[in-house]
């Protein structure tokens, strides 16, 4: 069962909460323009045409070692619709994170194109990559990487403060957002004086404060015991109803059963893509 889903969690999920306001985009406004959703001159009237938010062309990432090169990311095509739930699996070694990391504008192709909402994300420099990456993914990283020393509130009001946000809306953000996975009352708590769990919350709590619509999950549930894995679990379905896309790597089974879509990668190639719900339905 899922203890936050009570009074804070439907307090913290106004409609005002789920959908982008202007304060966020604070650090923003040099951002380039981006063409308008569904592409310029989609005809009104119409249902939109659907553009993969990701989409990975023919992708290599290969590492020089000196005397050897490895090949961790050997041509990977994928794309993936908006409010997708995909898990994106393998062994140890098959290529995950260094796709998770592309995908996250963390690091770039040696070889082919990676398309973040249509836009190539080649022709974006540092400070614009930064940008986006802040406003429009959220990361979620096995260790949790919460800031030690550091309150529960004011790690998730982390990624506010670098966008910019004034203190006050800050802080109210940051609390809804702790609410919402069912964490609003731990939010004086030291990172030491939480379990892993109840860490691993605020740090979803940390990727959903900017209300981004991608979610990137790096063995989210890696370090935790099958109770809290249930709990993360079940807040990413609950954000992915909601409409926000979601790719979670994993090695374990158990959590590839809770996605919609299944990639399974072996030696930096995709070895499998399985469908298993339909995007638009609602995971239970
Ligand atoms: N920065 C790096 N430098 C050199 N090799 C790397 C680097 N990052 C990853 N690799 C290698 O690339 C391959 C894929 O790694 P990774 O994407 O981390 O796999 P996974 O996340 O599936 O365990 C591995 O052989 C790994 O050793
Ligand atoms: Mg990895």
């Amino acid at each position: 069962m899922s203890r936050w889903r009570g009074s804070d969690r439907a307090a913290a999920t106004t409609r005002r909460d789920r959908h982008p306001r202007p304060g966020v985009r604070g650090a923003a406004a040099a951002a380039p323009a981006r063409p308008a959703p569904g592409g310029a001159g989609a005809p009104a009237g119409r249902p939109r045409q659907r553009r993969p938010v990701l989409s990975v062309e023919g992708v290599t990432k290969s590492y020089d070692m000196g005397d050897f090169t490895v090949r961790a990311l050997r041509g990977i095509t994928l794309q993936v619709e908006r409010g997708d739930f995909v898990a994106i699996m393998g062994s140890s070694g098959s290529g995950k994170s260094t796709l998770m990391n592309i995908l996250g504008c963390l690091d770039i192709p040696t070889r082919g194109r990676y398309l973040l909402d249509g836009i190539d994300v080649s022709s974006y420099g540092d400070d614009d990559l930064a940008d986006i990456r802040n406003r429009r993914i959220g990361f979620v990283f096995q260790s949790f990487n919460l800031v030690p020393r550091t309150r529960t509130i004011a790690n998730v009001e982390l990624p506010l403060a670098y966008a910019g946000m004034a203190r006050a809306a800050r802080r109210r953000r940051a609390l809804a957002a702790l609410a919402s996975v069912g964490m609003g009352n731990r939010a004086e708590h030291l990172p030491s004086e939480l379990s892993g769990g109840q860490q691993q919350r605020v740090a979803v709590a940390r990727a959903i404060v900017t209300n981004p619509p991608l979610i990137l999950a790096d063995e989210p549930t890696g370090n935790l015991d099958s109770r809290s894995t249930d709990d993360v679990l079940r807040i990413f379905a609950d954000l992915n109803a909601e409409g926000r896309t979601v790719v979670l790597i994993t090695h374990e089974d158990e959590v590839a059963q809770r996605a919609k879509r299944v990639i399974r990668l072996t030696d930096g190639r995709i070895m499998e893509d399985r469908r298993v719900v339909p995007v638009r339905e609602r995971l239970t």
